[in-house]
């Protein structure tokens, strides 16, 4: 049988050795090796403690008491030697630092042109009091179409030029249902612009299956045809400056009546249509760019939001954000805007 004064020896000998060890310890790996050595689950202490069932059960309490002393003494004596080389490891690094090393830049990026555009243009309608609105890219029939007074026999609705989801449910075409979806949850008067990305079954040089619209319609009383070209025109000021000329071209949409396009004098040769002798490659000598085609809502589609047409009446736009932004900053190929090489996109840094 051993006896407590056994077991109480080997103990305080564990004090000791463990000194002996941290004096000797110059890092945090050896340190770390002690601490298993003397504290881990099979380590020295955890075996002395092994031992104290042995004891009498008279023995046994004393015993356990020292043993929870010695415990606390080598946890203490461990975190000393751990601060320490804490300490030293803080002095080291200060020594080591060089402060006059020049800093490294951190990458920071920038909004792509695109976004920039619709951030353009979307401030100029904010501070005229149009609100922003937004709505879903996968539509049904009736906001793309229907309730816009496009009638089922309108080449739009084809298959070859409509991404369809099932029979009723497609990507939106346009940015035009969003007048129909902000309609039906306002009443008059109304003031909003919508951007967002719209899919076409094309895909060449000048056209890609996803591009960005954005919509604009005011609806009030007394809105008239005045209101629109000089809040268009107002508009086509702030982006191309104030030189720009402004004309409207009657055409048609099923959803506006009366409709008109609107050209602006062309951005390349000032709407001369030659460069140097050289005929514009933009507007081909015509001195005049198609922006945007535009209208007065239509009486039908007021009676499909439940709006009176004899109370109320309104304007409608829709315009191609990359056919300005090309505009704008003089790019000539549209598929510079999805190919996301940086070397393009810096340039808008
Ligand atoms: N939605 C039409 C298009 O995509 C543009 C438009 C919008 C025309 C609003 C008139 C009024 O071509």
């Amino acid at each position: 049988m051993i006896s407590v004064q056994d077991i109480i020896q080997d103990l305080e000998g564990l004090i000791q050795e463990l000194e002996q060890s941290l004096g000797q310890a110059s890092s945090f790996q050896e340190l770390e090796k002690i601490r298993v050595e003397y504290l881990g689950r099979k380590g020295r202490l955890a075996q002395v403690m092994s031992r104290l069932p042995e004891l009498s059960k008279e023995d046994r309490p004393q015993a356990g008491k020292k043993a929870n002393e010695i415990k606390n003494k080598l946890h203490e004596l461990f975190e000393e030697k751990k601060e320490s080389l804490e300490e030293q490891k803080n002095r080291l690094d200060l020594a080591t630092f060089d402060p006059t090393i020049p800093g490294r830049n951190p990458d920071v990026g920038s909004l792509h042109p695109i976004t920039r555009v619709i951030e353009d243009i979307c401030s100029v309608f904010i501070q005229l009091g149009f609100d922003v609105v937004s709505g879903p890219e996968v539509e049904n029939d009736f906001y793309n179409f229907e309730a816009l007074n496009i009638p089922p026999e309108h080449p739009a609705r084809d298959m070859q030029d409509t991404l369809y989801i099932t029979d009723k449910i497609l990507l939106r075409t346009h940015t035009s249902p969003l007048q129909i979806r902000t309609m039906l949850k306002r009443k008059p008067p109304v003031a909003a612009v919508a951007p967002g990305k719209v899919y076409r079954r094309d895909s060449d040089l000048t056209h890609t299956p996803m591009f960005h619209q954005i919509e604009g319609f005011l609806v009030d009383t007394q809105v008239s045809m005045a209101d629109l070209r000089g809040t268009l025109t107002a508009f086509l000021h702030r982006i191309f400056g104030p030189k720009t000329r402004v004309r409207f071209r009657p055409s048609f949409f099923p959803f506006t009546e009366p409709s008109a396009e609107v050209d602006i004098s062309c951005v390349m040769c000032g709407g001369e249509g030659k460069i140097d002798g050289q005929t514009c490659r933009v507007c081909k000598e015509t001195g005049w760019v198609e922006i945007l085609g535009c209208g007065m809502i239509d009486p039908a589609v007021f009676a499909m939001v439940d709006y009176d047409p004899e109370k109320y009446s309104g304007f409608a736009f829709g315009l191609g954000v990359e056919r300005i932004a090309m505009l704008k900053y003089g790019i000539g190929d549209l598929r510079m805007f999805f190919e996301n090489d940086i070397r393009f996109l810096q340039q808008f840094v």
